[in-house]
């Protein structure tokens, strides 16, 4: 909205999508993992947020550049860079959302499970940091794989006594942002005007577009849903396999992690009625974590929407993902315990 507005000299329009007279609220932000493929352009991105007014940079080397580099820019929030761990008390204290990026990347031939044994250590200490000097943040999970990152960050804060359940974040944005650009390109849709659900997890089958609720309406084959429902679940490997070796996707992420980080800093600051996909604790189906669309509002989660009526290949879809999402959450939640 803020962009359909600007319409005159390029110009004009960053300075009006950048900054704001109104900004808001005094946010801190914290990045973890603010140096890598995705860490980069999410700080460069919530650089030009206005409603950050802080903006803390965090890993285990290397931020001081980064932070160096985006300090630059002129928009409102000051940005500090914190490398090591002796740092991330400082880092993170105050902070009103902390997004966590860190954490190694899918190589070809690779599934997001197969990044547990390095990830799920590196969630549970940062984790365990949060509940220590910034309890009430609200997390956004991105590091992989997220079916098991949520609940082990939910074990790790529910250990240390701070567990809030409308806190924590599965980020599935990029998920959502795939299925609108795909769709849009099949339905022949003006992307911007693209709304598409997408439930369930963030890995393979267990991402669940649906389709039959994206708006504009177009009538699309089943085969045409087929291939879009397919693209979306494997969106994150066709950039796996594109990268050769050198990661996964980082630009887009970063643009996704953005957009919902500004949902979740919209709905701290009272905006109406902001709704997005993500993968919270849940009571939509029998399985504890499940992502959906969640109403944000000053305390996080302000609502747990449901999944609305689906046609009969997504309560297939449904069925087929439960038992793979389950075991994944399972399998954080017994890491959590067990280390
Ligand atoms: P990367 O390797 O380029 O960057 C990761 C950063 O994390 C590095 O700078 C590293 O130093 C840092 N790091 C490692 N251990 C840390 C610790 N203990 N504390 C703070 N920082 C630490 O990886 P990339 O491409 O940025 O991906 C990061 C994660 O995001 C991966 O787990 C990846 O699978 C996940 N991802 C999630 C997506 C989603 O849709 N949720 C989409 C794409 C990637």
């Amino acid at each position: 909205s803020a962009i359909a507005r600007s319409s005159s000299a390029a110009g004009a329009q960053i300075q009006r999508r950048g900054y704001s007279v109104h900004s808001g609220p005094e946010r801190k932000v914290a990045v973890l993992g603010a140096a890598g493929g995705i860490g980069q352009p999410l700080a460069l991105l919530m650089k030009l947020n206005p409603l950050v007014s802080h903006l803390s940079l965090y890993d285990i080397a290397a931020t001081p550049g980064v932070a160096a580099d985006v300090s630059h820019i002129n928009t409102r929030s000051e940005v500090k860079g914190y490398a090591g761990e002796e740092n991330i008390r400082e880092a993170l204290e105050g902070a009103d959302v902390v997004i966590i990026p860190a954490g190694v990347p899918r190589k070809p031939g690779m599934t997001r499970d197969d990044l547990f044994n390095i990830n799920a250590g590196i969630v549970k200490s940062l984790c365990t940091a949060i509940a220590k000097y910034c309890p009430h943040a609200l997390v956004n999970m991105i590091s992989n794989p997220v079916n098991s990152t949520v609940p082990i960050a939910s074990e790790v804060f529910k250990k240390a006594g701070t567990y809030d359940e409308k806190r924590l974040f599965g980020v599935t944005t990029l998920d959502v942002v795939r299925a609108k650009t795909f769709y849009a390109g099949k339905a022949k849709a003006p992307v911007a005007e693209v709304n598409v659900p997408v439930v369930g997890g963030h890995a393979g089958i267990t991402i669940l577009p649906l389709f039959s609720q994206a708006t504009p309406q177009a009538n699309l084959s089943a085969e045409d849903i087929t291939a879009l429902t397919k693209r979306t679940q494997d969106g994150g490997t066709e950039v796996v396999e594109a990268k050769a070796g050198k990661g996964s996707a980082t630009l887009s992420m970063a643009y996704a992690g953005a957009l919902f980080a500004d949902a979740c800093l919209k709905g701290l600051n009272g905006v109406p009625d902001v709704v997005e996909c993500s993968f919270v604790q849940s009571n939509v189906t029998e399985l504890p974590f499940f992502a959906s669309k969640v109403r944000l509002g000053k305390n996080g989660v302000e609502e747990v929407l449901g999944l609305g009526s689906l046609s009969d290949y997504e309560k297939e879809g449904l069925e087929k993902l439960k038992p793979e999402l389950k075991a994944s959450i399972e399998k954080g939640i017994k890491f959590a315990n067990a280390n």
